[in-house]
């Protein structure tokens, strides 16, 4: 029975490379770019995102639509120019169908003009400034955006007798997208923003604190890109400014969950608005940080992680909807209105703007047992980029 089926299997197979090339093609492996930041500053984004990937492939397979996917993994250690060699290299020499990555804002952007060009759909699965998926057609989103996450601060810090907040944010794209969204929505409440910014090279935080604790302000907004929490926070105790009383608010990329047991206590009491917990409460949820940290033992997944987990997710169901295509065009147009239940919850690629919409949750930094979480106490459902919804 085996030994026929192999016979016949193989005489097919021989008929169909004679008369077609399709057959062949189909047994071609899809491959898939993937560029991180693996070392330098921002690698544990890098690290997240590639264990995620990883684990996708472990779990979900790697045949979709008939077809195998073959991710190639390339290390930009965070500079833009490196991405954007990679990224030319991975289309032109490796014939590449999909790119994919992504850790900061610069590098997403720096491979645009090569995804339109190229007519190759670029899955950014970590940046998150607003305007990344209007640099290029062929850009769709797993992360967030940082107004998305924002603004939902805003409205929690009104309605929570907060009236006097201090912004300080990272000096590039989503800082300035977190500051205004956070700043705008909040002075149209009736409160009253201060605002610096912080350079994202060797940033030190110290003398910007200093004016933070002059000013005596309710709340303290932060955003710092993933990585970068634990030294914030250092000179936030540094300065007192716990002692003082000064809240801690902001999207939730301070008090990541890559970083954050390492924080420890001060991050506690927190509050922070944002698309993915490693404690959000659902069974698909628990399964997902089992399965990962099993797999990278002493590592907790945080929402970049996740963010890498899901546009793995979103390639496979653009593969099967296209039954193995890889037509650039018919890919990006399988992803608009791709949506499921991710481990954060239900989401959906916005089929006008190839951005996510996504659940927000407001959560509060404590103790689950010995060690600390972001735990969820409310949603805002499905929430678009305001940035593009007002346009
Ligand atoms: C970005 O550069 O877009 C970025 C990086 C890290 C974050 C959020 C946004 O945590």
């Amino acid at each position: 029975m085996t030994a026929r089926r192999t016979i016949l299997g193989g005489m097919l197979g021989l008929a169909l490379a004679g008369s077609t090339s399709g057959f062949a093609l189909a047994q071609e492996a899809v491959k898939v770019g993937l560029i991180l930041p693996m070392t330098g500053p921002f690698a544990s984004t890098g690290r997240q995102i590639d264990a995620a990937v990883k684990l996708f492939l472990a779990k979900e397979g790697a045949v979709h639509g008939g077809r195998k996917i073959e991710v190639i993994l390339k290390d930009d250690t965070g500079n833009a120019d490196t991405t954007r060699r990679l990224a030319q290299e991975l289309v032109v020499n490796d014939k590449v169908a999909v790119l994919a990555g992504f850790g900061l804002t610069p590098l997403a952007m720096a491979t645009a003009p090569i995804a339109t060009q190229a007519k190759v759909p670029q899955i950014v699965m970590a940046a998150a400034t607003a305007s990344i998926t209007e640099a290029s057609p062929y850009i769709a989103r797993t992360s967030f955006t940082l107004p998305q996450a924002s603004e939902p601060m805003a409205d929690w810090a009104w309605a929570n007798g907060i009236k006097k907040v201090f912004t300080v944010v990272t000096d590039y794209g989503p800082g300035i997208d977190a500051e205004t969204s956070f700043a705008n929505k909040f002075k149209t409440a009736g409160g009253t923003v201060e605002s610096v910014r912080v350079p994202l090279r060797n940033p030190d935080f110290a003398p910007f604190l200093q004016r933070v604790s002059e000013a005596k302000p309710d709340a303290l907004f932060v955003f710092v890109p993933s990585g970068v929490g634990a030294q914030f926070m250092k000179q936030f105790v540094e300065r007192g400014l716990d002692k003082a009383g000064v809240k801690l608010i902001g999207p939730g990329d301070v008090v990541d969950d890559d970083i954050l047991e390492g924080i420890g206590e001060v991050a506690q009491g927190a509050i922070t608005t944002h698309h993915y917990s490693a404690a959000h409460d659902s069974p698909a949820n628990k399964a997902f940080v089992e399965a990962f940290q099993k797999a990278n033992p002493g590592m907790r997944p945080n929402f970049m992680a996740v963010g890498g987990y899901d546009g793995m997710a979103l390639i496979a169901k653009a593969l099967e909807a296209t039954k193995g295509d890889t037509s650039g065009d018919k890919l990006i147009a399988a992803m608009k209105g791709a949506g499921w239940e991710s481990v954060r919850g239900p989401i959906k690629i916005d089929p006008d703007t190839r951005d996510i919409i996504q659940n927000i949750y407001v959560r509060k930094t404590q103790k689950v047992g010995s060690e600390l979480h972001n735990v969820e106490f409310a949603t805002i459902k499905d929430v678009k980029d305001p940035v593009k919804a007002r346009k």
